[in-house]
């Protein structure tokens, strides 16, 4: 067997010109050579608070590189605010996936630490690490304060989602909603408190080993967010310099650590987002995630965790609880987890459960669950022939079983324009259909699923309805929302041809969702559906539209799944000048 060598030695070994340049640009002292080059992969901007606390931590990370005998060097990145990026952050983590492969893969570098900490930096950074296989970890940035509002912590986002509930229903005055605002204000940078998309994908990525336990929650500002960022350094020093079987994160995300995740994500009552980009980590790994199986896996699996949206506590009080460690700990001896996968910090899932908090109060025991198994399913039927995700742990039981008349918005605009039109015929009883929100119809797939209720029936006193979209909605939302229909209306699914007053039968016992239109009609309608055009669209978004996959295969392009063995080829000619 050769002995391993450091990928940067193809820029920085040797006495010709080239190597001297090299060396040169980058810093590379005398003390330095024969180390291991660390990338630090920079999401900081300030349009993303939620990436505000790297700024910080960068130090210790720096410290714990070094100390681990490697080299940092630090290099930006575009950043993903999940608020501010219109129109959806999703439309740009592919972007930013292969913008992060493509700076890892031009550069000298051995091993690298993926900053980030927003919903779809997280993603985005898993993905670039699936395709550029080298040693790499994610460092997160710490989730964000909870300031009080009426005399209770502030969730992030589900809190701002109840308000506006409220306040269409006529219960939140004018004032009530500006003192609001400033509260929000108060809360400061970090990534969502509650258990949304990033604290989800938070806990995905310590699932996948590719974070230390324990970062799903941890307060920005905290100690221990500044030792886990050492610590981060100081393991990927390690992995990088010496190499071998294991190392490159390919080798790491495991089909059994993909598994593990989907089951942690139905533990918490996460985001049905985490679904659509584990399905994308997968196919970047040459592996296909079938919503059936993901289905099975979610079955057995109850409420553990009573944290928002789904429960009461907030992200903070999970990671005090012992996150990881105590849900291992309460998940592996029913069989919900597999105890031999090995973690970021070195332990087997098995080993990290005996350093569990014996907190029975926001982690609870699988014997007496916040709610029953299951809390999120996938439905397929003749509206979603290829798959739909249900949260229902966030959903009303009294609407898992409902048939009612469809009122349909063709797209988001047209939801805004007439949702609240006291003429639009809508009872409580009818399905909400809003489509041409998917990947390809926007495109980006924004989180513009959860319609509100009808004003009308707001002030009347309802508070969710059955919904079905082709998009997406944010982790912090609620309510009995389909949502990831698949096909897309864009693309011509049955989602394309409903019309006002068609009747949905949703059935989560039987997993299906169905237009109760007769086939040869269906049939008939689908015959005459054309898509609509896009003609304005170019660079990017044109790239994207033109070859983003549908939801049950991750949002992913076309062209940056399934690597074949020439493609793994990683090490760039690097013979010359550039
Ligand atoms: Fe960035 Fe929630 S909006 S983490």
């Amino acid at each position: 067997m050769s002995p391993f060598k450091l990928r940067s030695a193809a820029w920085f070994d040797g006495d010709d010109e080239v190597a001297v340049l090299h060396r040169v640009a980058a810093g590379i002292s005398a003390d330095d050579r024969g180390r291991a080059v660390i990338g630090i992969a920079d999401t900081s901007s300030a349009l993303n608070p939620c990436q505000a606390g790297f700024a910080a931590i960068i130090p210790e990370l720096e410290r714990g590189i070094r100390d681990g005998g490697a080299v940092p060097l630090r290099f930006p990145v575009m950043s993903l605010g999940e608020d501010l990026m219109k129109p959806s952050a999703m439309l740009y983590r592919n972007l930013v996936a292969m913008e992060l492969e493509e700076q890892v893969r031009a550069h000298p570098l051995d091993g690298v630490v993926y900053l980030a900490n927003c919903d779809k930096t997280v993603p985005a950074a898993l993905l670039a690490a699936a395709s550029a296989r080298l040693p790499a970890l994610l460092l997160l940035g710490g989730s964000r304060s909870a300031p009080l509002f009426a005399g209770r912590r502030l969730g992030s986002g589900t809190d701002l989602w109840r308000a506006l509930e409220d306040r269409r229903a006529g219960m939140l005055n004018d004032g009530e909603w500006q003192q609001l605002e400033q509260t929000l204000a108060c809360a400061g940078g970090g990534s969502c408190n509650t258990m949304g998309t990033a604290s989800t994908m938070a806990l995905v990525t310590e699932a996948l080993a590719m974070a230390l336990p324990g970062s799903t929650g941890c307060q920005l500002g905290s100690p221990e967010l500044a030792e886990i960022a050492y610590r981060t350094g100081r393991i990927i020093a390690d992995a990088a310099s010496t190499g071998g079987a294991g190392a490159g994160a390919d080798e790491v995300m495991t089909a059994a650590a993909v598994n593990n995740a989907l089951r942690l994500v139905a533990a918490v009552g996460g985001s049905t987002n985490a679904v659509i980009h584990l399905a994308a980590v997968s196919g970047r790994l040459g592996r296909n995630l079938d919503l059936a199986e993901v289905d099975r896996l979610w079955a057995e699996v109850p409420l553990l965790a009573d944290v928002e949206p789904c429960g009461s506590q907030l992200a903070h009080d999970f990671h005090d609880a012992g996150g990881l460690a105590t849900l291992a700990a309460e998940m592996l001896p029913a069989g919900l987890l597999d105890g031999a996968v090995r973690l970021a910090s070195g332990q087997t899932m098995a080993e990290l459960a005996k350093t569990a908090v014996t907190d029975q109060a926001v982690i609870r025991p699988v014997a007496d669950p916040v709610l029953p198994a299951p809390t999120l399913v996938v439905v397929s039927g003749s509206l979603a022939p290829d798959g739909a995700v249900l949260k229902t742990a966030a959903a009303s039981s009294h609407l898992w079983q409902h048939t009612g008349r469809a009122v349909v918005f063709d797209d988001y605009a047209d939801m805004r324009t007439r949702l609240d039109d006291p003429e639009l015929p809508v009872t409580a009883e009818d399905v909400l259909v809003v489509r041409n929100c998917g990947p390809v119809g926007v495109p980006g797939m924004p989180e513009w699923g959860m319609a509100p209720i009808p004003a009308a029936l707001a002030a009347a006193g309802v508070r969710d309805m059955v919904r079905v979209s082709d998009g997406r909605m944010s982790g912090t939302s609620f309510g009995t929302v389909v949502l990831h229909v698949a096909p897309e209306a864009a693309v011509g699914g049955p989602l394309a041809v409903i019309a006002d007053g068609d009747l949905i039968c949703l059935d989560v016992a039987a997993r299906r969702l169905d237009l109760l239109v007769e086939t040869t009609e269906l049939e008939l309608r689908l015959a005459s559906w054309q898509p609509q055009t896009n003609e304005h669209l170019r660079g990017w978004p044109k790239l994207y539209r033109d070859h983003v996959s549908q939801a049950p295969q991750g949002c992913d392009l076309d062209f940056l799944t399934s690597p074949t063995e020439e493609s793994r080829r990683f090490v760039p000619p690097v013979v010359g000048r550039s």
